[in-house]
């Protein structure tokens, strides 16, 4: 099935080959918006461009880009709005996990590699695309935070820092923006617990059995199970098109409730 709810808009996702990623790429493709696949993993982002392409074909390209690196911003950025013919959706997805670490076990290098690829690629992000989003006319700049950005949990300090930082920052690039009097919104996306890759270190605590490693993620979830990528891709592709187009420097909790309570 496909509708229109974006059709003729442009999306540069990072992180594209994950799980969070490849959902967001195929909902924003079948409804109607060309899609730049950017990731470290070059292999991934083709797979997912040629099997989309498959499908739709012309809609979806990919590119190596490691979010921490300022040159690969400028060239990804330049590349996406030649192929598509533009940019008019910036999702900031790319992130990691790191190590679960306590204060004071946490090492310098941890830290700086999860605030590198989880909050500076974001900083990079909104610099490098705010000139062609600004451009396109109507632009949307989704940046993919976390509950725990909202709420913190023992042994995810640097996780929790850069997705609180990503919060905030959010708000301010939507204030600059709405100021400056560009049609350009920025919102932020907190999902809690939802089914990829990024969840392996769980599953490995649960040794390697991953319905039980979902059962405990779940146990404090009102919803009493955890997310699946759609959750937050429909949400992205509302804030993705012009349904939202009142709504800026927001939060939107993809949680079964959790903070709620
Ligand atoms: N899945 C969850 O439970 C969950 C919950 C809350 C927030 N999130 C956030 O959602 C986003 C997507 O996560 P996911 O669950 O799809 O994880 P994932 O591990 O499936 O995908 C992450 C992708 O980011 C890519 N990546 C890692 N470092 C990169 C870099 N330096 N440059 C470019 N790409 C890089 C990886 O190659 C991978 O394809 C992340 O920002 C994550 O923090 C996920």
């Amino acid at each position: 099935m496909t509708g229109s709810r974006v059709a003729g808009k442009t999306a540069l996702i990072t992180g594209a080959a994950g799980g969070l990623g490849q959902a967001m790429a195929r909902m924003l493709v079948r409804e109607g918006a060309r899609v730049a696949l950017s990731d470290l993993d070059l292999n991934g982002a083709r797979a997912l461009a040629e099997a989309i392409n498959a499908e739709h074909p012309d809609m979806a390209f990919a590119y190596e880009h490691d979010v921490t690196r300022e040159d690969d911003w400028v060239r990804v950025v330049g590349a996406a709005v030649e192929d598509m013919g533009g940019l008019s959706i910036l999702v900031n997805n790319a992130g990691i996990g790191g190590q679960l670490l306590w204060a004071e076990q946490d090492t310098l290098e941890n830290w700086r590699k999860v605030q590198a690829v989880n909050l500076e690629s974001v900083m990079l992000g909104c610099k490098h695309a705010m000139a062609p989003l600004r451009a396109s006319g109507a632009g949307s700049i989704v940046n993919i935070s976390s509950i725990a950005g909202l709420a913190a949990a023992p042994g995810m300090g640097a996780y929790n820092a850069t997705k609180a930082a990503v919060w905030l920052y959010t708000k301010t690039v939507a204030l600059e923006a709405a100021k400056a009097g560009w049609n350009v919104r920025a919102n932020s996306v907190h999902p809690v617990f939802i089914k990829t890759p990024i969840l392996d270190p769980f599953i490995a605590m649960a040794g390697g059995d991953e319905a039980n490693a979902h059962e405990k993620l779940a146990r404090g979830i009102p919803l009493k199970r955890i997310g699946e990528p759609d959750d937050v891709a429909y949400c992205v592709l509302y804030l993705a098109s012009d349904e939202s187009k009142f709504v800026t420097g927001a939060e939107f909790k993809i949680d079964g409730g959790l903070t709620a309570q």
